[in-house]
């Protein structure tokens, strides 16, 4: 197994959950055009390219070597490209897209309303937009076990107040706005250390390790993983680490 298809992997761990709900919501036909925001390694835009059969899909991310592994991953998948690009500004062409979906691909824009203006530009009048973006909170382990290493990463959390984001897609100018809690549970590992490894492992997480001076990564990889391990404590159930994960479904439309 590549290094790509393990991370993408751990990816399916945390958020596989969400892909079906997402897919229902966003009612994809065939023959749509579909965006797919912060689109990761693709798992969602090859999804959709099935939905949409004759159509096509397009997945967008901020990340270059998300792009490069969801392009690999996708060898021989039809109707599918990708394309690096912060969805807060990329120049996606007007009204090209039926459909723009995105599986927690949407929490970290610096400025949302842009973010959403420009993807709600991207959409014919008339369009769809669907997301699965971070819940509320108190329903969400994962943010709060990595912060236990990582302080900063429960900014996952930041459009996580339903009426923020409705504020936000309203003055982004879409219309006819719902959002709707959708919950599953992440089986994230056997034992409080096969979950710190996981969490280190994780390409979601590994920024924060690999920020700093290179001689010390693995002094600071052992600091964060002694502290997940107990972090995880709490979560061990006898079924392993088992924590809960909610997300806000989120359905909205362009002006007609
Ligand atoms: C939690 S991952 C989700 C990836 C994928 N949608 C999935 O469900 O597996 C968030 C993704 O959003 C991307 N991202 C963050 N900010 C972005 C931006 N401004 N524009 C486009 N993509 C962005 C990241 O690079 C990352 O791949």
């Amino acid at each position: 197994m590549s290094a790509v298809e393990r991370d993408a992997d751990q990816y399916e761990v945390v958020s596989a959950g969400y892909t079906a709900p997402l897919l229902a919501a966003a009612g994809i036909t065939v023959g749509d055009r579909v965006l797919d925001v912060g689109c990761g390694y693709g798992t969602t835009t090859r999804a959709a390219a099935l939905l949409a059969g004759s159509g096509r899909v397009l997945g967008n991310d901020l990340s270059p070597a998300m792009v490069a592994g969801a392009r690999a991953l996708s060898a021989g998948v039809d109707h599918v490209a990708f394309e690096v690009g912060d969805a807060q500004t990329h120049p996606f062409p007007d009204g090209g897209f039926d459909v723009a979906i995105s599986r927690m691909g949407v929490m970290f824009f610096a400025d949302p309303v842009a973010a959403f203006t420009n993807i709600g530009r991207a959409l014919r009048p008339g369009g769809r937009l669907a997301i699965a973006t971070v819940g509320a909170p108190e329903d969400n382990d994962l943010p709060g076990l990595v912060a236990a290493a990582a302080p900063g990463a429960d900014a996952v959390l930041a459009l996580s107040d339903p009426a923020h984001l409705t504020a936000v897609l309203g003055a982004a100018g879409l219309q006819d706005i719902t959002v709707r809690p959708v919950a599953t549970t992440i089986a994230l590992a056997t034992d409080p250390a096969a979950a710190a490894e996981f969490i280190c492992e994780w390409g979601a997480f590994r920024g924060f390790l690999t920020a700093g001076p290179a001689e010390e990564f693995t002094a600071r990889r052992a600091v964060a993983a002694a502290a997940l391990t107990v972090a995880a404590q709490r979560f061990h159930t006898g079924d392993g680490i088992r924590l809960r994960s909610s997300a806000w479904l989120v359905t909205a439309v362009r002006p007609a």
